[in-house]
Formats: structure tokens, sequence, C-alpha cells
């Protein structure tokens, strides 16, 4: 049955996270970049606090602007950004 909804929980946050440091990972990665990548996964659905329509979009700015205040150089906080950004 549909009922029109997707699931964007906790639940899926983790799992996207994990899935997308274990690629980094296999790929060869280094640690830190598997974390930006785990980092990316886990906030990539932000953006739907502000409207699912264009969520990716909307979701890099709040990214970036979250890890800046969190004091993440502008490098690392770019990577995510651009990594949720990709359609
Ligand atoms: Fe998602």
């Amino acid at each position: 049955m549909d009922f029109g909804y997707t699931e964007h929980s906790y639940r899926h946050l983790g799992i996207v996270s994990k899935r997308a440091g274990d690629i980094l990972r296999d790929l060869g990665y280094d640690e830190r970049t598997v974390e930006l990548a785990r980092i990316a996964g886990y906030m990539h659905d932000i953006g739907n606090c502000v409207n699912r329509v264009d969520h990716a979009h909307s979701g890099a700015i709040l990214s970036y602007n979250i890890l800046k205040d969190m004091g993440m150089s502008v490098e690392e906080r770019t990577e995510i950004m651009m990594a949720i950004r990709k359609p």
C-alpha cells in the first residue's frame, strides 16, 4: 500500500551514513574522508525541514552553515555540501 510517504527517520539516516562510509572505505579512501562521507550521509535529508521540493539544494546550504558554526574547515564543509547537493 502506498501512502505517498517516504521514510526519513533516524534509521534511514543511519543506514545512508553507514553505507556512504563503507563505500569510501572499500574504495580505499583515508579515514577522515570516510568520516566526511558518513557525516554527509547523516545530513543528506536535512533540507526536508524547509521543503521536500529541492531538499538537496536547501540541505546543502543548511549543512554548510551548521558545520561552519561547529568549526569545520571550509574545505571539509564544502565537500559535504557538494556531496549532499549531487542529484
Ligand atoms: Fe534520504
